[in-house]
């Protein structure tokens, strides 16, 4: 498939300071100029015909593309469609169904639609808190840590991560391999370059987590954006994956897979906690989002919490 565009607004063509090359900048990132409320089929619109549509849109895609979206929260991903529908101008989920499928462009947008890529660095603090006081100890023991970030959208989490093991003195024994669905968050998140004016926001975040040094010290401002460490990501594959098609890759120390499978139904939750489970080595950590938990899984038995709150668990049996 030709490589997706970003979903994100362009940036304004308006002339700004620093012209050609600060739009370049925010191009490359990819900076989003803020999320719309995302609406809903009109009133009018059959409520039973709108779910038979739905269903063959998504199983149009997966037959066609490969991308598997049937299992996925029915309510969310109803309206990221409409949202789609409207800004095409079209009426129906037939009418996008048609587009979708004889123009792989629309294909392109349309996952961006669906794969929700809020994220943020240090985000939800308190859990890089938890990770430094209970995960690193475990981590300390090990010669080598293999850690997996599942549904890494953008790369923020990635680069907290990345220097939150350096500070503990874990850095350069760690391989980080990072993964989403979606190429366009990956190259994002390869460039390293995130808003500068989400710099005061990760400041307070990363001082909340534990931060040790001078939280600028990590990046370089360059006109809107902010250049972070290319050393951080030395030990880091960023890499296609997609949890409901593709299999298990390597054992692993860690899998974080945060705010990823709160937009899964409980089946296919389940059916990525297998394969969670199956990639984690005996006393293995596993980090889920703030919203999510074992409650899906049928291996809920086999961890034990290190952080109930922050739903950090670890592999026994
Ligand atoms: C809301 S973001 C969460 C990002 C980050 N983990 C965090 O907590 O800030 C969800 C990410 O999951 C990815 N995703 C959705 N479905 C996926 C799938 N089937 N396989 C891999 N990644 C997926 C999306 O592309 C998106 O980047």
């Amino acid at each position: 498939m030709p490589a997706p565009q970003p979903n994100d607004p362009a940036p304004s063509d308006a002339p700004a300071p620093g012209g050609a090359r600060r739009r370049r900048v925010d191009e490359l990132a990819g900076f989003s100029a803020g999320r719309a409320t995302l609406p809903d089929a009109p009133a009018s619109y059959p409520r039973e015909l709108e779910r038979l549509e739905i269903e063959l849109l998504l199983e149009g895609i997966y037959r066609h593309y490969g991308f598997d979206f049937r299992s996925y929260a029915y309510a969310s991903l109803k309206r990221r469609l409409w949202k789609r529908i409207e800004a095409e101008g079209l009426r129906t989920v037939s009418g996008l169904q048609e587009r979708l499928l004889h123009e792989p462009e629309m294909m392109e947008r349309v996952l961006l639609d669906l794969s929700v890529n809020v994220t943020a660095m240090f985000r939800d603090p308190a859990f890089y808190l938890a990770f430094r006081e209970k995960v690193v100890p475990l981590l300390r023991t090990y010669p080598f840590i293999r850690i997996w970030h599942a549904g890494c959208s953008t790369g923020e989490e990635v680069f907290s991560m990345a220097i939150l093991l350096r500070e503990e003195g874990l850095y350069d024994r760690a391989r980080i391999y990072a993964t989403d669905i979606n190429e366009v968050v990956l190259h994002r998140a390869r460039m390293g370059i995130f808003p500068l004016e989400k710099m005061q926001e990760y400041t307070q975040n990363y001082l909340r987590a534990g931060g040790r040094a001078s939280f600028s010290e990590y990046y370089t401002a360059m006109y809107d954006g902010a250049l972070f460490d290319q050393t951080l990501t030395r030990n880091v594959v960023f890499s296609q994956h997609n949890l409901v098609t593709d299999g298990s890759f390597s054992e692993f120390n860690v899998i974080l897979c945060r705010n990823v499978m709160i937009y899964f139904d409980r089946d296919l939750q389940n059916r990525v906690h297998e394969l969670f489970y199956n990639s984690l080595g005996t006393f293995g950590v596993l980090a889920l989002g703030s919203k999510e938990s074992l409650r899906f899984s049928s291996h809920e038995d086999a961890y034990e919490a290190l952080d109930t709150r922050e739903k950090i668990y670890r592999r026994v049996r």
